[in-house]
């Protein structure tokens, strides 16, 4: 038999299914409560929405160019309506300043390629979204812990870089609501990351795939927003934002963006070129149809839910969880963030948990670029009904409270 891995090129070698993904695959079971799919309900998809859109476009001239190849760069109408979304946020920019991706996931893998030669460094935030780290791996890069509250100099970032022999070239985050945890990066550590970025010349990849999901509190400013605000026009920003309309419309239709300056724009579309030429048109089409007929109404709706279900699950953590627990009480977002006592292992507790209380979360460690934190777990309140949640949680709190009362 041929020796595959004897040909793959080394790049491939960081490329490994995670031992949580076998995990999880056991969910497939119709009794098992699960908080571990980061995931939309399908409920709320606007499917209505679709289906007059989809006819709309079979029934119109526009047919046979929704069918057809187009420009890598994206759909004009939806490069607009998104330029026009980004600009009450305050990203001011123009249409060509947003380019279309499948999914707010391939932009990270295109990001990767663009900066990344092998070790070169990527700060990421400790814990971060575990689809960036698996996008970026395959540019070989090392990663270094991008901290928020600015106890860490340029020079400590710098020399760590040296160390293994590349340089450090963006930090990666969102700033609202992040996968894993659901936090919210305040003012003043936006604008430290900014001072920091400045100080290192490096970019700022802002992942805001969650940005329409707050549930409660005040709206702070994009990193794109201020990075704006400060340099006087999106042309002298070294912040790149990406959007999605997966966690708002549906992720089925593949539909991402990017906002950022024109020099980074021409080569992502250079890439495209590349890779898969453009994203889907139709999907295109149809999602410019669907958000310009009823973002703002599509948006409240899914809010109206996940922000129960989010209260739902932090009451039941209140009532549940022993106290030596503790978890993030996010303003938005899908995920709930717990740390349990120092010593304990959410991988052992999520085989546990499935094989005697049939709850699945996702265990923490796999969000760390170093993994470490095995204490940890990830719990996402999208997709089960308040009920649900409270069973689930009843369950997931007996089982931590006996693990405890058995380690100590
Ligand atoms: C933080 C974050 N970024 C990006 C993505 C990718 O989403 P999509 O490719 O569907 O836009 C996800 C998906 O869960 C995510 O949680």
């Amino acid at each position: 038999m041929l020796d595959w891995e004897q040909i793959f090129a080394t790049r491939s070698s960081r490329m490994r299914a995670s031992e949580i993904r076998e995990l999880l695959k056991l969910l497939d079971q119709p009794d098992i409560i699960s908080f571990a799919g980061g995931i939309p309900d399908p409920a709320l998809f606007p499917d209505v929405a679709f289906k007059e859109a989809y006819a709309d476009i079979f029934s119109s001239a526009q047919v046979g160019s929704a069918l057809q190849y187009s420009v890598s760069e994206g759909y004009k109408p939806l490069r607009e309506w998104i330029a026009r979304d980004v600009a009450k946020i305050g990203i001011d920019c123009t249409p060509d300043n947003v380019f279309i991706t499948s999914g707010s996931q391939q932009a990270l893998d295109y990001l990767g390629k663009l900066f990344l030669s092998p070790n070169d460094t990527a700060l990421v935030t400790w814990p971060t979204y575990l689809g960036a780290l698996s996008a970026f791996n395959a540019y070989e890069p090392n990663y270094d812990q991008l901290s928020l509250n600015g106890n860490r100099t340029p020079e400590a970032y710098r020399d760590t870089a040296a160390k293994t022999g590349g340089a450090v070239k963006f930090a990666y985050l969102s700033a609202d609501f992040s996968n894993p945890t659901g936090e919210t990066i305040d003012l003043a550590a936006r604008e430290k990351l900014l001072a920091l970025a400045d100080e290192l010349d490096i970019a700022i990849l802002e992942d805001a795939a969650y940005q329409h999901l707050r549930y409660d509190g005040e709206a702070i400013p994009p990193i794109m927003a201020l990075d704006i605000a400060r340099r006087g026009g999106i042309e002298n920003t070294r912040t790149i934002y990406s959007g999605s309309f997966s966690k708002t419309l549906a992720p089925g239709l593949r539909v991402g963006f990017v906002v950022a300056a024109m020099p980074v724009i021409r080569k992502l579309v250079l890439m495209k070129q590349a890779a898969d030429l453009h994203s889907s048109t139709i999907n295109q089409i149809a999602i410019e149809h669907v958000a310009s007929r009823g973002f703002d109404a599509q948006v409240a709706k899914i809010r109206a839910v996940y922000s129960k279900r989010r209260d739902a699950m932090l009451a039941a953590l209140d009532k549940y969880m022993p106290k030596t627990a503790t978890w993030t009480r996010p303003e938005g977002g899908m995920f709930v963030w717990v740390t349990l006592p120092e010593g304990m292992d959410g991988a052992e507790l999520l085989a546990k948990s499935i094989a005697t209380e049939k709850v699945a979360f996702v265990p923490g460690k796999a969000f760390y670029a170093d993994g470490s934190n095995a204490n940890t777990l990830r719990m996402s309140f999208s997709c089960a009904d308040e009920a649900m949640i409270d069973e689930g949680i009843k369950r997931l709190g007996r089982l931590v409270s006996n693990a405890i009362r058995t380690a100590a």
